[in-house]
């Protein structure tokens, strides 16, 4: 077997957690079902759960201080997970999937890419693509909103990245994503990194997609070089300097850093998006207060990225939203030497499972966890609470370099789309959860949409505002 021969030694002191075969029948239904089995492991042996596997020693945490433990205190004794290998097949050693001094360093020739001031020259691309994926809605059209989101997140991503209007190019590198993304369950289990390995007609796919990928990204480095700074990310990365020896990148390492940004940059923030115009629909009250504050924020134009410190509720709206669907609900570490965390011993190559949806559904922290509450971000509520009782981006060394981006991203589509548009859930279609490698909706979101008549007189007096969101 090509999976890596595990130490299974048991650490001195472990969580509470089921037998061997209880463990089996947890990680059994895991490939169905990556949310459920987890979620009663905690409620049966609380915030930290041992899973004792033939294979390997699993961890489950969602308890804030353990959370914080791996992922901040302890980061340096913790790889990224084994599972890993499949996005290294497709990303190469891109930030995502680079460890220790290289990623440091890669790290710290992108930043400049993510700086508060670059994002915010970002806004116009994000407002312009917002109003163009609405353009050809009509009242009472039904819509599917997840594929709609996806298109939305996916188009400024390939300009803010690419500068790109070359509509084919980010169509094919979309095209070859999926493929890619829809291979995850052939190789997310113990078999995997071997089946990969294997010349199987099976695998031709994963190949002709990586081809594809590669083909389009080398073409526009090469025309990037050509014509000079476009004002993109892409140009951003050809120029970079690391700041110790001035060394820059070559075009392997751009292009694996370039898809990296494009994979990680659309598809959490699309179904951010979707999960919280579900979420406004159900919640009429919350929908009331949120249009109250875009009607008096913009009145009847769009907004512009200066906006955003205008728009708190909405803003709140998106925390919230993150809070009830995670779009990345879990991530794992492994440790690469024996550690401690939470007040128990890891073992070498020991798997860390952080859950989000667990942690930020525990009444612990937020009470009547299922209510759809913006308000519970109001910083009178929000700073009683542990800084790791709420991470949908991560946590230390490896937090999301996006996160102001998709901040930006979300507050702005919401206030572009939300000014002109209200969604109803089509009638007779059930809402369900598909944890893939991010939390996708089963089945899709199809929505009726209706224009919104606005009414920014009344709407200035029900409106919040004041407070700024960041
Ligand atoms: C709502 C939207 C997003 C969510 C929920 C999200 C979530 C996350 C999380 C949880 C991680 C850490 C993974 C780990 O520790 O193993 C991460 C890392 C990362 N994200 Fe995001 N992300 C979002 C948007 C974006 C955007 C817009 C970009 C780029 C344009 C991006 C680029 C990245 C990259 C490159 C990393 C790896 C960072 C590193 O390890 O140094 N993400 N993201």
């Amino acid at each position: 077997m090509a999976v890596e021969k595990l130490e299974n030694t048991l650490p001195a002191a472990t969580p509470p957690g089921p037998s061997m075969w209880g463990s089996w029948q947890v990680v059994r239904r895991w490939d169905k079902d990556r949310i459920g089995p987890i979620e009663e492991a905690f409620q049966e042996y609380g915030d930290f759960v041992f899973l004792n596997l033939p294979f390997m020693n699993l961890y489950l945490a969602r308890d804030p201080d353990t959370v914080e433990d791996a992922l901040v205190k302890r980061h340096r004794d913790f790889h990224k997970d084994r599972y890993y290998f499949f996005l290294k097949l497709v990303l190469g050693h891109g930030l995502l999937t680079s460890e220790d001094d290289y990623h440091l360093k890669q790290r710290r020739m992108l930043q400049p890419s993510f700086k508060r001031d670059r994002i915010r020259q970002y806004g116009q691309a994000m407002i312009e693509e917002s109003a163009a994926i609405s353009h050809d809605w009509r009242d009472g059209d039904t819509i599917d909103i997840y594929p709609e989101m996806m298109r939305l997140a996916l188009n400024i991503v390939a300009r803010t990245l690419f500068n790109s209007d070359v509509a084919g190019d980010t169509a094919r590198v979309a095209r070859a994503l999926d493929t890619i993304m829809d291979m995850d369950t052939r190789f997310l289990h113990p078999l995997g990194p071997l089946m990969a390995r294997l010349p199987l007609p099976g695998n031709q796919p994963l190949w002709d997609a990586v081809a594809d990928l590669d083909e389009i990204l080398y073409r526009m480095i090469a025309e990037h070089r050509a014509a000079g700074d476009q004002g993109d990310m892409l140009s951003m990365l050809l120029e970079a300097r690391d700041a110790d020896d001035g060394s820059q990148m070559s075009d392997q390492q751009v292009r694996d850093e370039a898809i990296t940004l494009f994979l990680a940059g659309h598809e959490t923030t699309a179904i951010a998006l979707t999960w919280t115009w579900y979420l406004l629909s159900q919640n009429p009250e919350v929908e009331q207060r949120f249009h109250a504050e875009l009607d008096a924020a913009l009145g009847d134009r769009d907004p512009q990225a200066e906006d955003f410190p205008r728009l708190p509720y909405t803003y709140r709206v998106f925390q919230e939203s993150m809070r009830l669907y995670p779009p990345v609900y879990m991530i794992g570490r492994e440790a690469v030497r024996p550690t401690e965390i939470g007040g128990y011993q890891i073992p070498k190559n020991g798997m860390v499972v952080v859950s989000q949806y667990a942690t930020h559904h525990d009444p612990k922290y937020f009470p009547d966890p299922e209510r759809f509450d913006p308000d519970r971000w109001l910083p009178e509520y929000a700073e009683s609470r542990p800084k790791f009782s709420y991470y949908p981006f991560g946590g230390g060394q490896r937090l999301c370099i996006g996160e102001h981006f998709a901040w930006m991203e979300g507050v702005l589509a919401l206030a572009t789309v939300g000014r002109r548009w209200k969604m109803r859930l089509r009638p007779g279609h059930q809402v369900g959860l598909d944890p893939r490698i991010t939390l996708r909706p089963l089945g899709g979101m199809p929505m009726v949409v209706h224009a919104r008549s606005a009414s920014p007189t009344q709407a200035a007096s029900d409106a919040t505002g004041g407070e700024s969101p960041a």
